[in-house]
């Protein structure tokens, strides 16, 4: 199967992924020391909102499409403003990737690894970044990347775990060999795994794993937004972070309640932040 994630860019998942990540890596570059960030499935960097494949869809317009033109909604801390920084006319016509956001907070001594599978994608990542020396484009698997890159001589850093889910359940597999590994090697490194949810029953197996280690502190925040009774669909998503920053818990706190009032597609939309181990 070929996941193309431009049928889905802009929507709940990514403005719910994109906002997490911004707040980790502005937690992070408080400190003046170099940090390296890995993004193991990269996806192509950019969106255009208007190209087919997300036209198809239109899954961006229950996610940013609420968001960028309200003059009322919530900050989200940076998250908004980094997507407006990409349409500079005001008119919401890209959006960003993982990539992107990242390479645009990160600062002129840090790195920035991009591991991606398919050829087309890769090479929308080279022509992206193609004057940026501080980014690294890999066509491989990011899993095997991972074994083989880490430590990176920064010692500080972040990694990105967001797979396309083809696998279904079979992907939290693989992603808990990664962190076993990531832990192994680096274990210092802030891990965040963004997953799917279509019922809570599948991923307590994932958060059972996790909880009993190897890392310390494993910080959960999750989005539903609409009640996880039917498999079918996507209802919401989470994002698992081992070894979270310092007090990036308060950050989210604030953050969860204010996308769950903008990106609810039900009045059962939730939201919850916990601790599977640590604090
Ligand atoms: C959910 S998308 C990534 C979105 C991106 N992280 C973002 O937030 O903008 C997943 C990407 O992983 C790529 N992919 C699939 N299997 C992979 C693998 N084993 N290693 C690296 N990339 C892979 C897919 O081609 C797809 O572009």
């Amino acid at each position: 199967m070929n996941y193309r994630h431009a049928f889905h860019a802009g929507n709940f998942a990514d403005v719910f992924k994109h906002a997490i990540l911004l707040a980790l890596l502005d937690a992070l570059t408080v400190k003046d020391k170099p940090l390296c960030c890995f993004d193991t499935h990269a996806g192509r960097g950019r969106y255009a909102l208007d190209e087919v494949e997300a036209g198809k869809i239109g899954e961006w317009r229950g996610g940013i499409g609420r968001l960028f033109d309200d003059p009322e909604a919530p900050p989200l801390l940076r998250y908004l403003d980094a997507i407006r920084a990409c349409n500079p006319d005001g008119t919401l016509r890209t959006y960003p990737g993982s990539p992107l956001l990242a390479a645009q907070t990160l600062r002129a001594n840090d790195r920035l690894v991009l591991c991606e599978t398919q050829d087309d994608e890769a090479a929308a990542l080279r022509a992206l970044f193609r004057e940026d020396p501080r980014v690294h484009v890999h066509q491989r698997d990011g899993y095997a990347a991972l074994r083989a890159l880490l430590p990176p001589p920064e010692r500080r850093g972040l990694v990105l775990i967001d797979p396309p889910f083809e696998a279904q359940e079979g992907e939290f597999t693989a992603i808990e060999a990664a962190l076993a590994q990531g832990h192994a090697r680096w274990p210092s490194g802030v891990y965040a795994v963004w997953y799917p949810i279509k019922s809570h029953r599948a991923i307590a197996p994932f958060h059972r794993h996790l909880a009993a280690g190897p890392f310390e502190k494993v910080l959960v925040a999750e989005l539903l937004v609409q009640p996880d009774d039917s498999p079918l669909r996507l209802n919401g998503c989470g994002m698992l972070i081992a070894n979270p920053p310092w007090k990036i818990d308060a950050t989210l706190a604030s953050m969860l309640p204010a996308l769950r009032s903008r990106l609810a597609q039900s009045p059962a939309a939730s939201h919850r932040l916990r601790w599977l181990r640590g604090e």
